[in-house]
């Protein structure tokens, strides 16, 4: 293979579905054809490609479809955990300030708080996808649910004194930042499509999703309010 830059390759993939490209990256590393480099590059690309295809797929839905919010939901669960990563910067070079300890409070109330996000996957989403036979992701992500919960808990138990619980902290938000950013990334790219594939009755999913309520950080415009208004 030739050299490659990434102008080139971006022209080589636009039309190409994140399925193919893959495929691409991982024939090319059977075929040792590539060197670690360029399979680096090649893979910031595609997961451009890949944001580039959630955000089209939200475009395509209308402010308030359950699927439009839960994605708009996903973008403020993933701007906190940036957040989180900087304070576990911090907390790593011994320099939390006070201000970075507030911080760390707030992301972890929003984390619990992110749980009715959950619930409404559960319970307005799964059971229907269920049905129509899309049983192994659903589980999956349930899995990922019970998981990380009593860790949000515990993060927001410790950081209430956090002096005492450095390490175990760092160990936990560590490990939220990773598994939730996964979690979001098979939702967005696998569930949801899914979802809008096989499901129909959009508006009693929306009802449904209602009745179990919104986050604090929900982007208001993109839902109706429970109750209304
Ligand atoms: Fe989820
Ligand atoms: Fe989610």
């Amino acid at each position: 293979m030739g050299d490659i830059n990434q102008k080139e390759m971006l022209e080589e993939i636009k039309d190409a579905s994140p399925l193919e490209i893959s495929r691409a990256e991982q024939k090319l590393l059977q075929e040792d054809e590539i060197d670690e480099d360029k399979l680096r590059d090649f893979c910031s690309i595609h997961l451009k490609a890949v944001e580039e295809e959630v955000e089209e797929m939200k475009d395509r839905l209308e402010k308030g479809h359950p699927i439009h919010t839960l994605i708009s939901e996903h973008e403020e669960i993933t701007e906190m955990l940036d957040e989180l990563d900087d304070v576990i910067d911090s907390l790593k070079d011994g320099e939390l300030t006070a201000k970075k300890k507030d911080k760390l409070n707030h992301i972890a109330e929003h984390l619990v708080e992110s749980e009715n996000h959950h619930e409404r996957e559960e319970e307005a989403l799964f059971p229907r996808m269920e049905k129509k036979g899309i049983t192994g992701p659903t589980r999956i992500m349930k899995m990922d649910h019970e998981d990380m919960w009593p860790k949000k808990k515990k993060l927001l138990e410790l950081s209430e004194e956090l002096e005492k619980n450095e390490e175990e902290i760092l160990e936990l938000a560590e490990y939220l930042s990773f598994n939730l950013r996964d979690h979001i990334f098979k939702e967005n790219n696998i569930l949801y499509p899914s979802a809008l594939d096989e499901l129909e009755n959009w508006d009693e999913i929306r009802e449904d999703a209602d009745e179990i309520g919104y986050c604090c950080f929900t982007p208001g415009e993109k839902r109706t309010e429970k109750g209304g208004s």
